[in-house]
């Protein structure tokens, strides 16, 4: 028995070291890292990633969602247990980790065609969706692009519950079968 004891300790010590250095957000991030992926890098297709979003449009979601002001599949339940400081402290936490863009290859003329379809998303997103004008604004590249091409036919459904009126109009504009074009063009793009 006795001979057990530097173990628990050991293992006991460890566990309050590991403690000691995750912060309160960590903790509460864990929850969402299960669906978003380790560093809010998600293993996609249909998942968005979220570490290196801008605070500010984490935070509106986030907000949004929690006063049932934005259409969800899902996140309108994973936000109610929590306050709105600490959804903050949450969008605070994922916009200071690294956007790491997850390159999904796509074929020439899908490249063509989808950035001859985002000429006009180009003042807001930039040329490859990696340059937001401003920070309500999301990057796009290496975003996931099943998850896109469903973000966007939200925009373009009059009853889905969709805050943003000029993403809305926007979105409205493409053609349908440049949709999922745009999407995979965003998708390709490393930077
Ligand atoms: C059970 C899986 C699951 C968990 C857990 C989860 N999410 Fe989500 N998240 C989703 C899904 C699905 C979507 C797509 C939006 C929707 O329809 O609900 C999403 C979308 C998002 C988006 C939108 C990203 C974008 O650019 O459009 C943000 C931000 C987000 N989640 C943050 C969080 C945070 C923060 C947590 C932890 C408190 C969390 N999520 C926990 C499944 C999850
Ligand atoms: C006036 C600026 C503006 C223009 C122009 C614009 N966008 Fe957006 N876009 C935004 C903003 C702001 C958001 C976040 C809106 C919200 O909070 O729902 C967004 C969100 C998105 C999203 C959702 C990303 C995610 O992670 O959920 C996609 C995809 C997107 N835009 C693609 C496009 C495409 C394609 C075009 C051109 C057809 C376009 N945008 C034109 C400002 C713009």
């Amino acid at each position: 028995m006795i001979a057990r004891y530097p173990l628990l300790l050991a293992a006991g010590l460890a566990l309050a070291g590991s403690l000691a250095h995750a912060g309160p957000t960590d903790d509460l991030a864990r929850t969402c890292n299960g669906c978003h992926g380790l560093n809010g890098v998600s293993a996609g297709p249909n998942m968005p990633s979220i570490g290196g979003l801008p605070e500010t449009y984490l935070k509106n979601l986030l907000l949004q969602w929690k006063k049932g002001e934005r259409y969800a599949a899902t996140m309108d339940r994973h936000v109610k247990g929590y306050s709105d400081d600490e959804l903050a402290a949450l969008a605070a936490y994922f916009s200071k980790l690294p956007w790491v863009p997850v390159v999904q290859k796509a074929d020439d003329k899908t490249l063509a065609a989808g950035k001859a379809a985002t000429e006009r998303c180009e003042t807001c997103h930039g040329a490859t969706g990696g340059e937001p004008d401003d920070a309500e604004t999301p990057r796009l590249n290496g975003q996931w692009a099943g998850y896109m091409e469903l973000e966007l036919l939200k925009y373009r459904t009059e009853a889905a519950n969709m805050p943003h009126k000029k993403m809305r109009n926007n979105a409205r504009k493409l053609d349908e079968a440049d949709v999922g074009q745009a999407a995979r063009y965003y998708a390709a793009q490393p930077k």
